[in-house]
């Protein structure tokens, strides 16, 4: 385009007049162009358009494109007419540090920030790539509802809803449905928002966040596990080939992720009580593994780890118990490295209609709910085993942010429900 005119259409980021010269960032969504408008080049009109343009003005600019070195990206246009398409008179978000609470009340405009482009291109990213890995290894997407009267992992955490007169719930997870699919389709996978009336407020909790939910029949515990660690860094390989600008955005120091290759270590959660107690950092066994067990555990890897066989207490109800150990289940979480913790639980399903009717019932869930999940075992039962990764946990850690709520573009959480 050098030495040709051109015209951009987009949003002011910065303008910085001098005396006889004035230079626009000037951001159209694909990128950010410096625009130049020198005093003696346009009319007394443009000149006075150019000072006073306000940051995240719409414009038009039209101009001649030229090489420069000193411009950043090599390139810049030298401005001969300026279109204000939208005046922006007060924009709230300053060049200026301002509270996240702030940021989060603006977070329709806070989009627009450079970082938080950075975040959710990166999510986007990971968003295909997850498409792309299930749909080569010859998966078949399954919409799962929204609605739904059967509680999907614990009564505890429902938005519920009155449905015409029944209690309805927004899912928890899809996984039951999903496996409904295996014996159409053999491997399938959902990817939706899904729900938890979570009262937790902390970096890494959402009310609603999004999950893809992969589900594989006649696979147990162990090729899960192969399955995820081949699907997790297929997404990290990508995200570093495609989202090199986005991740030195966010100074992201990438020499973790570039780690992030099949096999990841794994270790029973027996094995993970004992060597924490041994540290010195008394656990019962029993619990589920809080944050700051994660932390401690994945600290002595430097790769993503798989805790597998969970007591029975700590998880839901569909795993499978372990023929092995029958106070444990057949499942895992994979807890990212540098203090990430679970962005992925996984387990392989009880297939047995008897053994499953019983947990529902233990769990006091509401058993007129499952007669089409229990039909499964009764109609064909089949061994099969799947996962679910938490997006916005994932995207968190690829990134490096602190808190998962940058990377979703309108975050929901305990007490924000707008914008
Ligand atoms: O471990 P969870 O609860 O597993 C399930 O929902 C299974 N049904 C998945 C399956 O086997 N198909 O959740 C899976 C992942 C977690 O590892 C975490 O990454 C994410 O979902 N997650 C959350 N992310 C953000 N905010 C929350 N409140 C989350 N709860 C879970
Ligand atoms: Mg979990």
């Amino acid at each position: 385009m050098v030495g040709r005119m051109a015209t951009v259409s987009g949003w002011v980021e910065t303008v910085r007049a001098h005396k006889n010269v004035a230079f626009v960032m000037l951001r159209d969504g694909t990128g950010v162009v410096q625009a130049v408008v020198g005093r003696k080049d346009v009319s007394a009109e443009t000149w006075e358009r150019a000072a006073t343009l306000a940051q995240e003005a719409c414009v038009l600019l039209a101009g001649t494109i030229r090489a420069d070195p000193r411009s950043p990206g090599g390139f810049e246009m030298g401005v001969s007419g300026i279109d204000v398409a939208g005046a922006s008179d007060d924009y709230p978000l300053q060049p200026k540090e301002h509270g996240v609470e702030f940021l989060l009340d603006h977070r329709h405009l806070w989009l627009r920030s450079s970082r938080q482009r950075a975040g959710l291109r990166v999510r986007a990213e990971v968003e295909q790539a997850i498409h792309d890995f299930l749909y080569e290894n010859e998966f078949v997407r399954v919409d799962t509802p929204i609605l739904t009267g059967a509680i999907g992992e614990s009564a505890g955490a429902l938005f519920e809803t009155d449905y015409f007169g029944q209690r309805a719930f927004l899912a928890q997870t899809g996984q039951l449905y999903v496996e409904c699919a295996c014996p159409a389709f053999r491997k399938v996978y959902c990817f939706g928002p899904t729900f938890r009336a979570e009262k937790s407020k902390t970096r890494r909790h959402l009310t609603e966040f999004w999950m893809v939910e992969p589900e594989v029949a006649f696979a147990d515990s162990d090729e899960n596990m192969d399955l995820q660690e081949a699907f997790v860094s297929y997404v990290v390989r990508r995200a570093l080939e495609r989202c090199e600008k986005e991740l030195a955005t966010l100074e992201r120091d990438t020499t973790a992720l570039e780690a992030v290759v099949p096999p990841f270590p794994r270790i029973s959660y027996s094995e993970a009580v004992e060597r924490l107690v041994a540290e010195g950092h008394p656990f019962d066994w029993g619990a589920d593994l809080g944050a700051p067990e994660e932390r401690r555990v994945s600290s002595w890897f430097g790769k993503p780890v798989f805790v597998h066989d969970y007591p029975k207490s700590a998880k839901a109800f569909y795993m499978k118990e372990n023929p092995a150990d029958p106070r444990t289940v057949l499942c895992n979480d994979l807890l990212a490295p540098e203090g990430y913790g679970e962005i992925v639980g996984g387990s392989q399903r009880e297939d047995d209609h008897g053994r499953l009717l019983a947990r529902i019932r233990e769990g006091d869930l509401p058993e007129e709910a499952y007669g089409w999940y229990l039909d499964l075992r009764k109609f064909g039962t089949f061994p099969h085993s799947g996962f679910g990764l938490g997006l916005e946990r994932t995207v968190g850690w690829i990134t490096g942010r602190p808190h998962i709520r940058e990377l979703v573009p309108f975050p929901r959480t305990i007490n924000r429900l707008a914008p």
